[in-house]
């Protein structure tokens, strides 16, 4: 088992788009799960499925989906690395600096996008009833919720392992992942975790707004500076 200091792996763990396509061992694999289903749901249900794609041919259908979806999103196309670096993919309201995506970033989500099938390993996680959920008070952001913190954890030990990993979510109805994936019906696949090695970059602090900006002291609107 990996050592790491659990801030250190907080402070390290950033969306990491360039990644080898070397195969992880099942064991680390276990390792990453076993973190992922320690994290909250609600009334401890678990109604949950975590599914671990290595199967090239399945990974080649989620990356087409993944990559069709982006484009709709963002309305890109393929262009070159200069061109891209003066272009903006997103559609308006997202802004660079501290927050929005940067130059930089924007050629990691398009690499990622075009190599989404050959990182060794996609992680699915499924909430077993999200579709009953979609027209009710438990739709919307309660619907996550019984989830998302567990593929925190995911991505946390993925980092202990010295592996990367990022947050995908392209998964607007008609994705057709129930079908290829066998879910039943009634199951929804909430996002989309590829992990691998690094083949780019390095595990440094995600760049975020300032602290003092966005923390608010007992009521809204109440800031300090840090001492
Ligand atoms: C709801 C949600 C959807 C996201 N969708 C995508 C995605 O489809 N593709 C992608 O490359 N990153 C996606 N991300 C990752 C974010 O772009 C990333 O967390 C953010 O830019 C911060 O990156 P950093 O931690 O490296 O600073 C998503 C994150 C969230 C929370």
């Amino acid at each position: 088992m990996p050592e790491i200091d659990v801030l250190d792996a907080i402070h390290s763990t950033r969306a990491q788009r360039y990644l080898k396509p070397d195969p992880i061992p099942e064991e680390t694999l276990w390792e990453l799960l076993d973190a992922a289903v320690r994290g909250p749901t609600g009334g401890n249900n678990q109604g949950w499925g975590w599914i671990v794609i290595r199967d090239p041919a399945i990974k080649r259908e989620i990356a087409h989906v993944y990559e069709d979806r982006l484009k709709r999103a963002y309305g890109y196309e393929r262009v070159s690395d200069e061109a891209l670096g003066a272009a903006r993919i997103t559609r308006g309201g997202v802004l660079e600096g501290d927050t929005g995506i940067d130059a930089r970033n924007r050629r990691g989500v398009i690499h990622l996008a075009e190599h989404f099938a050959e990182a060794p390993v996609i992680v699915a996680p499924v909430l077993t009833e999200a579709g009953l959920a979609e027209d009710t008070r438990h739709a919307g952001a309660g619907l996550g919720a019984s989830i998302y913190g567990a593929v925190q954890n995911l991505m946390l030990a993925a980092r202990a392992h010295g592996l990367g990993s990022v947050f995908t979510w392209r998964l607007e109805e008609g994705s057709g992942f129930n079908e290829l994936l066998g879910l039943p019906e009634a199951a929804r696949v909430m996002c989309l975790i590829p992990l691998g090695e690094l083949a780019r970059g390095s595990f440094t602090q995600p760049r975020r707004r300032p602290l003092a900006e966005v923390v608010h002291w007992d009521r809204w609107g109440e800031r300090r500076e840090r001492g």
